[in-house]
C-alpha cells in the first residue's frame, strides 16, 4: 500500500478529497494521507457563505487560503465549494434583503471570492443542491433564492461567475442526480434549456453519497447522456455509508469497496469525466458520524475500498 498512489494512477483524471482546515496540519497522519494520494481539494466548508463572508461586504478568506495554499504547495488543483446553496447562509442573506438588495449580495459575493482566487480555482461548484427532491411537480426547491428570483436564480449565479473570469469551469451540483430517475431528468431538461439559451456552464456535478449496495447500476449511462449535451461531469463528493453494518466485518468492508470501485470505473468508462472526489479522507472526520463511510480508516489505515479504487483507475 505504501507505493499505491491514487493520484498518478487516477492521471489524466483527478482524484479529489473535501479538504478540511481542522485537521489540515493539527492531525499529522492525516496530513500524510491527504499530502500524498490527492491532486484536487474541495474546501468541506471553508468557502460556504456563512464562514467567507460572514457579515455584509465583510470576507475572512483566511481557512480557505489554507487549504488553497496547501494544494498549490502539492501540485494539486482546486474546486471552489459553493455560491449558490440554501444551506450555510448567514442570517443576513437568508432573511430581511429585497430582491434587488440580495442580487447585488450575490453578485457582489461571487465577483470578490472569484477575484480573490484568481488563477487558482480549477472548478466551482457555483449552484449547490437547487433542484427540488419532488420532481417532475417543482423543478427547483424553495429556499431564499428561489423566492426572491424564481427561476432566474440559477442563471444569475453563473453568469455572473462567469463576468468575472472565464477560466474556471462552472458547475451545477447535486445529489440524488446519480442514476436515471426523476429529479436527474430534471436536471437534465434544466441544463439542456441553458445550453440552449447561452446560459453559462461548464459541467455537472455528481455528489454520490450513497449507502451501502445502493450504487445505481445506470449512473454511467447518466453521466454520459450528460456528457454527450457536450459537458463535463465528476464525481465531488463520494462516500459509502455503512448504515446498519456499521462498523463493518469484513464482509461490509468488501461490499463498500465494490461499490467504491463501481463508482470509479463508471467515472472512468465516461471520456468527459474529470475527476472523482471523495467527501474526506478517513472515517474519524467523516461528516457522517456512525458510517464509516470513507477509504481511510480511523487510524489512517487504507481500507478496501482504497484498493478498489486504485483498481478501477487501472482497468482493473
Ligand atoms: O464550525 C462550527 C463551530 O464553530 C460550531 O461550534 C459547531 C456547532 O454546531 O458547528 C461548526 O460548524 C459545523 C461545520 O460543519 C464544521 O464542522 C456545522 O454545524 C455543520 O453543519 C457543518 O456540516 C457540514 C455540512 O455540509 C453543512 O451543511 C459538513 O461538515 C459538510 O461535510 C457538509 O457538506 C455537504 C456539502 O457541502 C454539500 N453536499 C452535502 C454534503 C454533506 O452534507
Amino acid at each position: 500500500p505504501n507505493n499505491i498512489i491514487l493520484r498518478d494512477l487516477a492521471t489524466p483524471r483527478f482524484f479529489g478529497a473535501a479538504a478540511n482546515t481542522s485537521w489540515l496540519y493539527h492531525d499529522k497522519n492525516y496530513t500524510e494521507v491527504i499530502s500524498k494520494q490527492f491532486s484536487i481539494f474541495t474546501p468541506e466548508n471553508e468557502m460556504k457563505w456563512e464562514n467567507i463572508e460572514p457579515e455584509p461586504n465583510s470576507f475572512d478568506f483566511g481557512p480557505a487560503d489554507e487549504i488553497v495554499s496547501f494544494a498549490e504547495s502539492i501540485n494539486a488543483k482546486m474546486r471552489g465549494h459553493n455560491f449558490m446553496w440554501g444551506n450555510q447562509l448567514p442570517p443576513w442573506v437568508n432573511t430581511s434583503l429585497t430582491a434587488t438588495e440580495l442580487d447585488r449580495a450575490l453578485q457582489n459575493h461571487i465577483t470578490k471570492v472569484m477575484d480573490h482566487y484568481r488563477g487558482k480555482l480549477y472548478a466551482i461548484d457555483v449552484v449547490n443542491e437547487m433542484i427540488s427532491d419532488n420532481t417532475p411537480n417543482e423543478t427547483f426547491k424553495d429556499n431564499i433564492w428561489t423566492q426572491k428570483f424564481g427561476e432566474d436564480a440559477v442563471p444569475k449565479a453563473l453568469t455572473y461567475a462567469r463576468a468575472v473570469d472565464k477560466t474556471p469551469k462552472l458547475y451545477i451540483n447535486d445529489y440524488g442526480i446519480e442514476g436515471i430517475n426523476s429529479k436527474s431528468d430534471t436536471m437534465y431538461n434544466v441544463v439542456k434549456g441553458f445550453l440552449a439559451d447561452g446560459v453559462p456552464l461548464d459541467a455537472v456535478g455528481f455528489q454520490c453519497h450513497f449507502g451501502l449496495n445502493q450504487v445505481p447500476t445506470d449512473l454511467q449511462a447518466n453521466l454520459q447522456r450528460f456528457a454527450d449535451l457536450g459537458l463535463d461531469v465528476a464525481i465531488t463528493e463520494l462516500d459509502i455509508n455503512l448504515g446498519a453494518a456499521f462498523p463493518g466485518n469484513a464482509t461490509a468492508l468488501a461490499q463498500q469497496a465494490q461499490n467504491y470501485w463501481e463508482v470509479v470505473n463508471a467515472c472512468v468508462s465516461t471520456n468527459r469525466c474529470v475527476s472523482v472526489t471523495v467527501w474526506g479522507v478517513s472515517d474519524d472526520h467523516s461528516w457522517i458520524p456512525l458510517g464509516n463511510p470513507l477509504p481511510w480508516n480511523d487510524i489512517k489505515q487504507p481500507k478496501p475500498a482504497f484498493f478498489a479504487i486504485a483498481d478501477a483507475f487501472e482497468g482493473k
